[in-house]
């Protein structure tokens, strides 16, 4: 590599011309190589030893960016391959990595629209689109975000900002203001309400059933004592499906509670809420529909790269007022509704081109891809569950619901629940760093599972059987080695 560089060099149309090619058959070739198991699906590896790599490499001299690339690919969890069945993360369709390459290549924002005119119109028809799939009339309106957790966040403002008594955004807070929420709600609903102000006690998490959805039984007496002491609750967040086991929150009796109360609904779809596009599987999100606004994440199971959201409102005007402010620099007037101008709608000013993904996948594979993915991921749900319900020596936590299956290896009746515990933790830990499988792990109720996220469409009830056998023979040599 040479060492006297100028600054055109990194914008030389040759050398780009010639590493892209030679970057996608790369990515080509090592698509293949996971896509037939014959790469390992996680390179495991000690956080502080990679530190180390990385720095050494930076501080080394300039190498070619190929080598680079090739480096970094091997450094890296392999989310493409059936192996992978770990955490809520889609194995994107291929195509989007070409569609990442033009959006990065034009740079274009979707802020305002004279800095991504395709950028915001296809913004508009991709949210327009999944309005209509969750049922919605054509008054609403929908934007997309960086993520479900900025979209939580920005639902809660446009909540607060409705349903709080005083003009919290012009003169501060006044009042004690509370949501309630599951207890099995994402944590980012909790840090939303404490990123708004409302502390601890502001946030009120209504227990589960044994399904682990909210107890619908339960709202009013919340809310009640939370009137009790003084404070104004504003929303209640529904989850479609929770992140721990994927189940889905009765939307119906939220939304006739939520209606009742004067509270504000949000549905935090970002994981489940995809099945909207699902004509089998609508049915877990009955009532959706009622809700005030909605997070949907593209990038768990509609097969598009992180970050990606869309988040929805009933009411499209609802989307204008969160926001009101004056960007004279961007707009002309801060109260006119401009479709048009997506900083006008969100937290984000410049933000990535993101409608594209979505439009890409769609207009390339058809209208009912996404349909084909979540009945897909569905379908392997189901194979993989039967598989642990028909194995003696596995124990489900419930039944899934959703895409997320979370069971336990149980080698013999006379184990303890601390034993049982660090046996399932030590299973995990082994099996990943074998490379062979990537799967995690979460504690429900103080009892610790191995939990399989389905987000591949490739993974075959070949890889579920096998997966099940290498669990089987691990914790059959852990149980021997640490407790027999
Ligand atoms: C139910 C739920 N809500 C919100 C989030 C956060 O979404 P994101 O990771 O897109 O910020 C997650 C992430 O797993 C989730 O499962």
């Amino acid at each position: 590599m040479k060492e006297h560089i100028k600054i055109e060099d990194p914008y030389d149309s040759k050398a780009f011309r010639k590493i892209g090619h030679e970057l996608i058959d790369v990515l080509a070739n090592h698509l293949e190589a996971v896509q037939t198991g014959a790469h390992s699906v996680y390179p495991h590896k000690n956080p502080n030893k990679e530190l180390e790599f990385w720095q050494n490499d930076f501080n080394d001299e300039l190498s070619h960016p190929l080598s680079l690339f090739k480096t970094i690919i091997a450094h890296s969890t392999q989310l493409q391959h059936p192996k992978y069945i770990g955490h809520q993360s889609a194995s994107p369709a291929p195509i989007t990595s070409l569609v990442a390459l033009m959006v990065d290549f034009l740079n274009n924002g979707t802020g305002v629209f004279e800095m991504g005119p395709a950028s915001n119109a296809m913004e508009r028809i991709i949210t327009d689109f999944t309005a209509k799939k969750v049922g919605y009339h054509a008054s609403a309106s929908g934007l997309l975000t960086s993520g479900g957790t900025l979209a939580n966040l920005t639902a809660l403002l446009a909540a607060r900002r409705e349903k709080a008594p005083s003009a919290i955004w012009q003169n501060g807070h006044k009042e004690n203001l509370a949501v309630m929420v599951s207890e099995e709600a994402h944590y980012c609903i909790d840090r939303s309400a404490r990123i708004l102000g409302l502390g601890d006690k502001g946030i009120i998490k209504v227990p589960v059933d044994k399904a682990f959805k909210i107890r619908p039984d339960l709202l009013q007496k919340h809310l009640e004592e939370a009137k009790s002491k003084g404070l104004h609750v504003f929303c209640i967040v529904g989850c479609a499906g929770s992140t721990a086991t994927g189940s889905y929150d009765d939307l119906n009796a939220l939304a006739k509670f939520s209606k009742t109360n004067n509270l504000w609904f949000h549905v935090d779809g970002a994981h489940g809420g995809a099945v909207v596009f699902s004509k089998t599987h609508k049915k877990l999100v009955s009532g959706i529909e009622k809700a005030d606004s909605i997070a949907i994440d593209f990038h768990k199971m509609l097969m598009t790269p992180a970050l990606n959201t869309a988040l929805l409102f009933k009411r499209g005007s609802d989307i204008y007022k969160t926001f009101a402010q004056k960007a004279q620099y961007l707009w002309d007037t801060p109260e006119t509704e401009e479709w048009y101008n997506s900083a006008k709608k969100t937290f984000e000013c410049t933000k990535r081109f993101l409608s594209a993904n979505a439009y890409v996948i769609l207009k390339t594979y058809g209208k009912d891809i996404f349909e084909k993915n979540i009945d897909a991921l569905h379908e392997s749900t189901q194979i993989l569950t039967k598989l642990v319900l028909e194995h003696p020596k596995f124990e489900l936590a419930v039944l899934p619901e959703s895409n997320i299956v979370n069971f336990r290896f149980i080698p013999h009746s006379n184990l303890n629940e601390l034993e049982l515990n660090n046996l399932n933790l030590q299973i995990r830990k082994e099996l990943v760093e074998s490379g062979q499988f990537y799967i995690v792990q979460t504690t429900i109720k103080g009892k610790r599972y191995l939990r399989c996220t389905i987000m591949n469409p490739l993974t075959s009830n070949a890889d579920f059987v096998e997966l099940i056998h290498t669990i089987e023979k691990i914790g059959l040599t852990l149980y021997d080695v640490l407790i027999k």
